[in-house]
């Protein structure tokens, strides 16, 4: 096997987000470099505590967590515990991290590490808002040329938003910071609601997860339990959208997904539309091509992985 793919996975769980965060841990191709943490599902403090109790959860408390940004860069923070829970990962028992926080900043962790390894080999999934990203980058804007690639889970074209008709969360939290991001000129994937709205955790799908039997599996089920409530509810779907390890299945097989190269602009001002995620998928505008947009997934191969490497914690 060639060397593991170095990964900083920059996070606000998030029962999505413990699902992307187990796929990463179970997945030897990738070295997780560090676990950032932002606000967005819930507050900091939050976000901070349930990485931790994720980590714990699958007996891996030697990767670090660097707690970062606890508001947007422009704006007063917006969370979902409507979808959420009031913990951020309601659903299993939890329990208090023992495993410390480091106590250097998320940000400066990011900077540090892009600046420590060689150009062009670390790739950057983030899983919430862009905050942390685009301080990182506002502080140290040559970073940029030194990311691999920042595969995100945000936006939403076709499918439109999911916290107002226009937007999607992680983008709507945190629009400038987006904004700032899709101008760095670092290669993005993007995958948005277009293809995270068809991997549905199906009874049968989440019946597999089960059947582990481990403690990671269990602790995911009832996460995955407690979050499609809200969703079924929502979309009158047999199970919920599971966003985020979308990101972390694209870096093992990106064959499951398809999409095209496409310019992609944030709006931030108007109140209508705020956190809109502009795709120029037809071409149009000409404007330059600045991400990856994904549009189309095997969810059952997507499903075959997750629970494959979920099976490894
Ligand atoms: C995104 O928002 C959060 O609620 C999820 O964790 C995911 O990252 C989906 O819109
Ligand atoms: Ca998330």
């Amino acid at each position: 096997m060639s060397e593991p793919r170095k990964i900083i996975i920059d996070t606000d769980p998030g029962q999505d987000d413990a699902a992307a965060i187990m796929l990463a841990l179970g997945s030897p191709e990738l070295d997780i470099l560090g676990i950032t943490t932002v606000a967005g599902n819930v507050p900091l403090t939050l976000t901070s505590r349930n990485a931790r109790i994720i980590l714990e959860f699958c007996g891996r408390p030697d990767v670090k967590v660097f707690a970062g940004a606890d508001k947007p860069v422009a704006r007063p923070l917006i969370t979902a515990e409507h979808v959420h829970g009031k913990t951020g990962l309601d659903g299993p028992e939890l329990h208090d991290p023992q495993m410390p926080l480091q106590a250097q900043h998320a940000v400066d962790f990011i900077i540090e590490t892009l600046k420590r390894e060689p150009a062009g080999t670390v790739t950057l999934c983030t899983l919430g808002p862009l905050s942390n990203i685009a301080t990182a980058l506002e502080k140290a804007p040559e970073i940029a040329g030194r990311v691999r690639e920042l595969v995100m889970m945000g936006g939403g074209f076709f499918e439109g938003g999911n916290i107002t008709p226009a937007a999607e969360f992680n983008i709507y939290v945190d629009p400038e910071a987006a904004a700032t991001v899709f101008k760095s000129g670092i290669p993005i994937v993007m995958m948005p609601l277009d293809v995270t709205h068809k991997v549905l955790t199906l009874k049968s799908r989440v019946a597999k997860l089960r059947e582990i039997g481990s403690r990671p599996a269990i602790a995911l089920v009832e996460m995955l339990d407690f979050f499609e409530r809200f969703d079924i509810e929502k979309y009158g779907s047999d199970g919920g959208p599971l966003h985020d390890p979308t990101v972390i299945a694209y870096l093992l097989k990106p064959e499951l997904f398809s999409g095209r190269d496409c310019n992609v602009e944030v709006e931030a001002a108007s109140p209508l539309t705020v956190g809109m995620t502009v795709v120029d998928w037809w071409q149009v505008t000409g404007r330059k091509h600045n991400a990856r947009v994904m549009k189309d997934v095997d969810a059952d191969g997507f499903f075959a992985l997750l629970t494959e490497r979920v099976g490894r914690l």
